[in-house]
């Protein structure tokens, strides 16, 4: 039995990312599994790409810390510093025995802070972590060739070698589902689904241990959407990779994903098994999404109700402060101690 630490690839811990008074992503929390496919959905503007972005590391993150193959790849200063005008704060009314206290305390904050930051310069950029972003046309230079498309990261990286630089992005093609001679043609000439796949090659080309699709199929054709999807599925084995798969709503990631998170606001509001998350949603958001879900019933659409979320009518946040709980094995949700209480009842725990 590998311990679980082993079998973790990517874990984000306590990540906000703001931008000025905008809290894009504010303390979210999860694991990746090596191997697994994880899931992130919600609705546009929750944060999603931002969580993408940041463990990618395009920002210097505000806040918290990011590890992957038990590594700390990124970190922000945000909690040190809140933490060090705290004590600062506490200094002036302390007494003699306080003020050493804090001043040890503040010494070190400023120990770990600078060790954090550290550590996010000295990993510098990660390509073991590889995005695949949303629109393939906005994310494709039109002036550049496949070829030369696909093999920018591999020359970025220092890759000189014609021969080994051919045999690579070859090899790629024909992995994704093109042909050689594709190679030469400019993303213009292709349709939305084949331009994804260039995407997609340009991506696996850095021989990456995780890949972050961010919406891939939100703009393509339906009819188009699912091959695009299995051809992730099938790379994911091929290739023994890790995707986190963000999507914005639960259809396109339910029969795809091992587990997951919801998004809402720059929170997560509910994590777990994909099919625990369809069989006991708990969270009002969670379940305003399934409710979004149309299904090929008649019967069912005719009685089918959306769900609206509204927070305000739905928490009381006043005094009993929410914060994400492990409401059964795994399955965590943003509540506070009498929705935590009333959810362990609705699952009969
Ligand atoms: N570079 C940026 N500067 C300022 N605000 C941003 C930036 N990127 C994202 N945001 C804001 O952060 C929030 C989350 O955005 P995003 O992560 O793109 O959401 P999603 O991918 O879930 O649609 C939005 O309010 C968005 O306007
Ligand atoms: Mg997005």
């Amino acid at each position: 039995m590998p311990n679980e630490k082993d079998d973790i690839l990517l874990k984000v811990e306590h990540l906000c990312q703001y931008f000025g008074p905008v809290k894009a992503v504010d303390d979210v929390s999860f694991d990746i599994k090596r191997g697994e496919v994880f899931g992130m959905v919600g609705e546009s503007g929750c944060g999603k790409t931002t969580t993408g972005r940041s463990i990618i590391k395009l920002y210097d993150i505000t806040s918290g810390s990011i590890y992957f193959d038990g590594k700390r790849i990124a970190a922000g200063a945000g909690s040190y510093k809140a933490a060090i005008k705290k004590a600062r704060a506490e200094m002036r009314t302390a007494d003699a025995d306080g003020k050493t206290r804090l001043k040890a305390e503040i010494a070190e904050q400023k120990r770990q802070m600078a060790q954090a930051l550290s550590d996010h310069k000295a990993a510098g950029s990660v390509t073991q972590i590889q995005m695949i972003f949303q629109d393939p046309i906005a994310s494709l230079d039109p002036r550049m060739t496949v070829y030369e498309t696909i093999a920018e990261g591999l020359r970025i990286r220092g890759e000189k070698n014609k021969a080994v630089i051919d045999e690579k992005v070859y090899r790629v093609l024909e992995l994704v589902g093109l042909v050689r001679e594709h190679a030469t043609r400019y993303p213009h000439e292709f349709s939305g689904g084949q331009r994804q796949r260039i995407g997609v090659a340009r991506s696996v080309i850095m021989e990456p241990q995780m890949i972050i699709a961010d919406e891939p199929v939100s703009a393509l054709d339906v009819s188009i959407q699912a091959q695009v999807i299995n051809l992730l599925n099938d790379l994911r084995h091929e290739l023994g990779l890790t995707i986190m798969f963000i999507a914005h709503d639960l259809s396109v990631v339910k029969y795809f994903s091992d587990r997951i998170g919801v998004m809402y606001f720059g929170k997560m509001v509910e994590l777990t098994t994909s099919d625990e998350l369809f069989a006991h949603p708990l969270h009002p958001y969670t379940r305003s999404l399934l409710s979004a879900i149309p299904l090929p019933d008649p019967l069912y659409e005719r009685q089918r109700k959306r769900i609206v979320y509204d927070p305000l009518v739905e928490h009381d946040y006043s005094t009993d402060k929410p914060s994400l709980r492990e409401v059964s094995a795994g399955h965590f949700v943003y509540c506070n101690e009498a929705e935590y209480q009333k959810y362990c009842q609705a699952l009969g725990a």
